[in-house]
């Protein structure tokens, strides 16, 4: 399920402005999505034109498909810290709290993103909200879980769909090999108390509820960019 509002010119706007605060010797966290797509492409611009020497740690095999077609060289978190991580968003409030997970890559994402001495992420304005909840929440989970989980999501108030694959039949299949539950929660009081009790059900990997990790907040308009 993305959320496709939004339009590209504001996301280049946004991953162009992040791809500013790259410099020569980073490790990068490569995010997901069409917003990030343009962050991962100008660094690959700047490794061509510039010269500077960074690697790439990707949060799927989308963002490792492009940093491979800008030659931006690959490393691991096995070899690696993060310098800083880029990333894209589905929501995010005024507390800088993020929905994530229109991608199904949330898992790697918040691995990547969580490891990074900084965190950026850019977003058009249609990502910005008041209050996280009006997407559903993206949660991972084992397929053989998945039934029990989705009993579990309904009890606390959510309605549940499994992800559907649009070009294959049955569910999405995670980069990981998992099925992913979107979860809608009628309002969402306190995303750093839900993060954790979403994790806290058996069968669950990870969900798309990032709190208290942002470090900076680029948002894409028509005609530039605006910093929170
Ligand atoms: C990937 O699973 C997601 O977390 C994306 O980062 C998020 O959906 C933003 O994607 P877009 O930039 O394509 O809107």
């Amino acid at each position: 399920m993305k959320n496709t509002s939004g339009n590209s010119s504001s996301k280049k706007n946004a991953g162009y402005k992040a791809a500013e605060y790259v410099e020569d010797g980073m490790v990068l966290g490569l995010g997901t999505g069409s917003t990030t797509h343009f962050f991962i492409e100008k660094v690959g611009m700047r490794i061509r034109d510039e010269g500077i020497k960074v690697m790439g740690i990707p949060t799927s095999f989308q963002s490792l498909l492009i940093a491979k077609e800008w030659n931006i060289p690959i490393t691991t978190l096995e070899e690696h810290d993060i310098d800083l991580s880029v990333d894209g968003a589905d929501e995010v409030d005024c507390d800088f709290n993020l929905i994530k997970g229109g991608g199904a890559a949330h898992t790697k994402e918040k691995i990547v993103d969580y490891a990074a001495d900084k965190f950026i992420v850019i977003v058009d304005e249609s990502k910005v909200v008041e209050e996280l909840g009006t997407f559903p929440v993206p949660v991972e989970v084992l397929p053989d879980a998945s039934r029990m989980v989705i009993k579990t999501l309904e009890d606390m108030g959510a309605t549940c769909e499994i992800r559907m694959a649009q070009r294959k039949d049955g569910p999405v299949i995670t980069d990981n090999g998992n099925f992913v539950i979107d979860a809608k929660f009628d309002n969402i009081e306190s995303p750093a108390h839900l993060e954790i009790d979403l994790n806290s059900i058996p069968g669950v990997v990870e969900n798309g509820i990032f709190s208290q990790m942002v470090d900076k907040v680029i948002i894409g308009t028509d005609d530039g960019t605006k910093e929170l």
